[in-house]
């Protein structure tokens, strides 16, 4: 009696394990489908669904260069493929926010027949009122007025936090670079430090031959300009995130000054007269 009641329960409990492993098995795109079977086209609180093709979400992860270590957001996730790519082949933390909640259940249930639901979440979510200030990347589809609208918040992230829109630009902030695929066409922009102002670089090395030096910085978006304290221009003045790179004509010589900014404060190697040695730059 004992033993049969242990058979039945052993062969309830194998039942039980083959259905678990029968559904993890079943899952596929045409039954997260059944859930909810959305229409390209289809119309949107801001805009309407229309998906990014494969090959252009994998360039625009690659255009971001997306590591393990990134965390990504999509804004306006749509069934969450740029998300789920984020994380199934790039390795990362990733976040759709979408506001329809029938995409989201899609975009849940997506994840989880790409085995992703240990770094991929999709959330339901208003992007002009979601926090995603925690991201390294952020990828857009959205359309012209609403990257403008974003631009602001994007421009207040961390220096260096990567921006990728499929189709849609940002105005007169410039991209950094850009990418096509056959079917379309993507942009990315590298969020700069804010270098405008007046700086004093001083040597850290007390034995250093050359003194202090000060510099004058203009800044759109990353485009810099600027001049040094006898007024000579900056030369190939770059900024790409928080790395800042200029020259300036000194003494017969041309200055290289090759920073990192962290507010205030640039900690940079300065090479003069055939030396180089680390300065910091403080904002006056
Ligand atoms: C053009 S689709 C892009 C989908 C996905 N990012 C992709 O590239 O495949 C835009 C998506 O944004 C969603 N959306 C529109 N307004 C939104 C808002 N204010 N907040 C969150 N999602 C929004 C729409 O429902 C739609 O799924």
């Amino acid at each position: 009696m004992h033993m049969r009641t242990l058979s039945i329960a052993r062969a309830v409990f194998c039942a039980a394990l083959m259905f678990v492993a029968w559904d993890a098995q079943a899952k596929s795109r045409e039954d997260c489908e059944k859930i909810y079977q959305p229409q390209t086209g289809q119309s949107g609180k801001d805009v309407i669904w229309v998906p990014t093709e494969d090959t252009l979400v994998e360039k625009m992860l690659q255009l971001a260069k997306v590591t393990p270590q990134d965390k990504v957001y999509d804004l306006g996730a749509g069934d969450g493929k740029i998300a789920i790519m984020a994380g199934k082949r790039f390795g990362a933390q990733a976040v759709g926010i979408e506001y329809n909640p029938d995409m989201v259940r899609l975009g849940q249930c997506l994840a989880e027949v790409a085995g992703v639901t240990d770094r991929v979440t999709i959330k339901q979510g208003d992007i002009f009122e979601t926090d995603f200030s925690d991201a390294t990347v952020v990828t857009l589809y959205l359309l012209p007025d609403l990257n403008l609208r974003l631009r602001p918040t994007l421009l207040e992230m961390k220096p260096g936090t990567r921006v990728v829109s499929h189709s849609f630009t940002m105005a007169e902030w410039e991209p950094d670079a850009q990418v096509s695929s056959d079917s379309g066409h993507a942009y990315l922009w590298i969020v700069p430090a804010k270098v405008a102002g007046e700086w004093t670089f001083e040597p850290q090395d007390e034995k250093a031959r050359e003194g202090a030096f000060r510099v004058k910085l203009e800044q759109t978006f990353q485009q810099v300009h600027g001049t040094a304290a006898d007024n000579s221009q900056l030369m190939e003045a770059k900024l790409e995130g928080p790395r800042i790179d200029f020259r300036f004509p000194e003494a017969g010589g041309v200055t290289r000054v090759a920073g990192v900014v962290n507010g205030d404060r640039i900690e940079a190697k300065v090479t003069r007269n055939g030396r180089t040695s680390t300065y910091i730059g403080r904002r006056i």
